[in-house]
């Protein structure tokens, strides 16, 4: 292993795109910026403590004692290294720093599918219903990166004028075109509407795109690229520069998109997980938002490398927040050996070395015209292509050169191969799309719980297809994450929670066509209580999971459309609901009136786990070996009006909460008629590292409306 590596590299970018579901961080005072600092190799001696050196360099650069919120992330696994927020001046000192190989700065984010719409069970063409009146008088507003004007996915054959309650304008920038599909541009950015980066073009493509036969990237992954609204319009604000996102872009951009008529907001962009709702723009606009009947939704955000508890960037309970799921299609490149052996690692490439054999080496320099098998992600310019190792269950990501990354056993036994041959000959192959049936699992960056802000409110709410989907891009932006790739695409692949967020945009828009007058909470609740549960298996923890079990990653579950157009019984929330759960927080009125935006005092008082929320979860004190927590909710028919729903708890692989329904029977006589109840839930001797989990099941044996209940220790955090 060489002990400099030029500036490219993959692997540390790679991660670098996973820091944050943010193309930039929102709310940065000292705008300070995400960067990831490169040591090379681990050190081989015993007494070496990565973190502490890391910690070291930075209080070294800084000058500040704490590294909370610093530190992003050591990397100490596989190589040595670290993330962390420094300014342009601490950036270029750290860079001077001994034993640091190069210093990366925080760019983007990273990858989303043809089928995923498949997946979630809405079909192509007539088998869904669909109310094309209505859905084409939605506006579903995008505020993102801007939009490719002409991309065939915002074409507008067959559209008629924008709806009449439309206010908005098209002020895209020069050479920036609106049509009868994107109806509305703004620029908060001073650089035009126009998408350079691709984020905010598969964003909106991926919500309401049309539908675009034969798409692909470079062949993977064909098939139909579209929304989940295709007939609906969009609108798109742009609030990310090429360099940065600002929380006063965010802000400026719901205040027009609410005034400009939307139905509905999508955004895939944010900042550090919040500690107070007064201090997240994205709250505050989404606040707004909901008062004013528009649902916002929202990427619940994506952690680094290995599953961290409390790192969600979207917390408030006006907002659905989503996970990132995997689909049953996935991306293998396989690498074949000089000895027939065939082993299967993950990437997007595009690039056929047609089985040509090259001579295979390990973690050498000289790599001209061979192929360079890595456990460390180094420059390989000169290297007809890459071979590195996975230790952190990736998904595949476009690369610029031939490149497939293997897990470590696949690596091992490739090492060996080169190693006991005399000549060791291999070739990667194109990347090609298998059918993986395990299916949804959480993506391993999906931002985890619990709530930083409200203990007891459980986010994520759901979650949605967020891994290599392929959408709609920008041609002025590269496809691959790395390196220098000349290549132009009207298509390509990323995964995000960026990507799971327009999912359910489209989810939501779909609900609204066939219910307008639906509310922002009865659209949230029907999404929320008619979920799939996650793979059964994923419940096994991994040692990668240990502190991040399923809920705080899946929420409710995974989204279903078709179940969301018919909930049966829904916990609807109003403005002054809300308020009342602030004020439960010890919100004052002057914090109330930094969300609310007008002067608010506090009448009633919601416990924060009162909250008529489709989720339940509570925080129970480490000290308390034995407890009991009530929740109170209230349900409305939305179903049959004359209708009797049945309770039942299910409880979770090794729960052992117990848990009472009361009433257990609620009957109903008409539509949109009130009840209430309370579960009361108790238990002993909780699992520090894991939440315990139920679901509460109302059924009336048509509509089977489930809750899941969470319940979990105040040290879970730091087992
Ligand atoms: C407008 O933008 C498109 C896309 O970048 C480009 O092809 C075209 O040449 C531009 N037209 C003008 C007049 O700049
Ligand atoms: C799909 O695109 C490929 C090349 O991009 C082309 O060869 C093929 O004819 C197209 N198929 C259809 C059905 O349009
Ligand atoms: C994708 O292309 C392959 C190879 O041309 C073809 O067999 C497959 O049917 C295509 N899939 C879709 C969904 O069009
Ligand atoms: C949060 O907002 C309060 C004002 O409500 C302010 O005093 C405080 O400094 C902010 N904290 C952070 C971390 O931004
Ligand atoms: C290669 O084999 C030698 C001994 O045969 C061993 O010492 C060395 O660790 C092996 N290298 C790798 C990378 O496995
Ligand atoms: C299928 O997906 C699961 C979960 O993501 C993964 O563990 C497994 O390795 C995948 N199977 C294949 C054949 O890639
Ligand atoms: C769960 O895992 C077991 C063992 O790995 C496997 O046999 C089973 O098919 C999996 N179940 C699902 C639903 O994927
Ligand atoms: C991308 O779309 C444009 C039209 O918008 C078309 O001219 C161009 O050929 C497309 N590029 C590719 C690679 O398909
Ligand atoms: C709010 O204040 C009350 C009274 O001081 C306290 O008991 C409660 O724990 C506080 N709630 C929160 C969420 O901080
Ligand atoms: C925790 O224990 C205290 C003291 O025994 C008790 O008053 C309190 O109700 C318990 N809390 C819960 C949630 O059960
Ligand atoms: C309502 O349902 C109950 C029991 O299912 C049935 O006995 C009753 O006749 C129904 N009433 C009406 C008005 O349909």
């Amino acid at each position: 292993m060489p002990k400099r590596a030029d500036s490219f590299c993959l692997l540390p970018c790679l991660l670098v795109l996973l820091l944050s579901s943010v193309l930039g961080v929102i709310d940065d005072p000292q705008s300070k910026q995400v960067y990831v600092v490169y040591m090379g190799s681990l050190p081989s001696q015993l007494e070496y403590t990565p973190t502490s050196h890391h910690m070291s360099i930075l209080q070294e650069v800084t000058g500040e004692s704490s590294m909370e919120g610093l530190l992003v992330r050591s990397y100490k696994r596989s190589f040595n290294g670290f993330a962390a927020r420094l300014t342009e001046s601490e950036r270029q000192r750290v860079a001077e720093m001994e034993g640091v190989v190069s210093v990366f700065p925080n760019k983007k984010l990273q990858l989303q599918t043809t089928a995923s719409w498949d997946f979630m069970g809405l079909k192509e063409g007539t088998n869904t219903k669909r109310n094309l009146a209505i859905e084409s008088d939605t506006i579903i507003g995008m505020i993102d990166t801007g939009i490719w004007p002409e991309s065939e996915s915002f074409s507008d054959k067959g559209f008629g004028p924008p709806p009449k309650k439309w206010k908005g304008v098209c002020s895209g920038g020069k050479n920036f075109t609106c049509n009868n599909k994107l109806i509305g541009a703004r620029d908060y950015t001073s650089e035009g509407v126009r998408d350079r980066d691709g984020h905010g073009t598969h964003t909106a493509s991926t919500a309401a795109g049309n539908a675009v036969a034969n798409t692909s990237f470079f062949g993977i992954g064909n098939g139909t690229a579209r929304g989940g609204v295709p007939a609906s319009r969009i609108a798109a604000y742009k609030v990310c520069s090429e360099t940065e996102c600002t929380s006063a872009s965010v802000l400026a951009a719901f205040d027009d998109a609410i005034a400009d008529g939307v139905d509905l907001i999508s955004i895939s962009i944010g900042g550090r997980y919040p500690n107070r709702y007064e201090n997240d723009t994205i709250s505050i606009g989404a606040f707004h938002a909901m008062a004013k009947g528009i649902l916002t939704v929202h990427a619940a955000g994506n952690s680094p490398t290995l599953p961290t508890p409390a790192r969600i960037v979207s917390v408030a309970p006006w907002i659905l927040t989503v996970g990132a799921s995997n689909t049953n299609r996935e991306f293998i490149t396989k690498v074949v050996l000089g000895n027939g052996k065939t082993l299967v690692g993950r990437s997007v490439n595009a690039f056929d070395l047609k089985g040509k054999m090259y001579p295979l080496v390990f973690e050498d320099y000289l790599t001209k015209g061979k192929i360079l098998v890595s456990r460390y992600p180094f420059s390989a310019e000169a290297a007809v292509a890459s071979i590195f190792r996975d230790d952190y269950e990736y998904y595949a990501d476009v690369s610029s050169t031939p490149f497939s990354l293997l897990p470590p056993d696949e690596f091992d036994s490739l090492v060996s191969y080169i190693n006991c041959t005399k000549s060791p000959q291999g070739s990667v192959l194109k990347t090609e799309s298998i059918f993986n049936q395990t299916a949804p699992t959480i993506a391993s960056f999906s931002a985890r719980g619990p709530n930083t802000i409200a203990v007891d409110l459980l986010k994520p709410d759901v979650t949605a297809p967020g891994v290599e989907i392929l959408a709609a891009y920008s041609p002025l932006s590269q496809p691959a994450s790395e390196g220098i790739d000349k290549r132009r695409v009207n298509y390509s692949v990323l995964s995000g929670t960026s990507m799971a967020c327009p999912h359910v945009a489209g989810v939501a828009a779909y609900i609204k066509t066939f219910h307008p007058e639906w509310s922002p909470s009865v659209i949230q609740s029907a999404i929320m209580t008619t979920t799939w549960p996650m793979n059964a298996n994923t419940t096994v923890l991994t040692s990668t999971d240990v502190l991040a079990p399923t809920e705080f990653a899946s929420g409710a579950g995974h989204v279903d459309p078709i179940a969301a157009l018919n909930p049966g019984l829904v916990y609807e929330l109003t403005k002054s609901d809300h308020i009342a759960f602030l004020c439960g927080l010890n919100y004052t009125s002057k914090t109330l009136q930094l969300i609310a935006g007008e002067a608010v005092t506090c009448s009633g008082e919601t416990l924060p786990r009162n909250l008529n929320y489709p989720s339940m979860s509570a925080q129970i004190s480490k000290t308390n070996s034995s407890f009991t927590v009530t929740f109170k909710r209230t349900v409305t028919n939305l179903g049959t009006p004359n209708s009797t729903y049945k309770s039942k708890i299910v409880l979770n692989r090794g729960s052992k909460l117990s848990a009472k329904v009361s009433p257990s029977v609620l009957s109903f006589k008409r539509v949109n008629e009130k009840q209430s109840f309370t579960v009361t839930v108790s238990g002993n001797n909780l699992n520090r590292k894991q939440p315990s989990s139920a679901n509460l099941m109302w059924s009336d044996g048509t509509h089977n409306v489930r809750s899941v209940i969470v319940v979990y220790t105040d040290d879970y955090r730091s087992p």
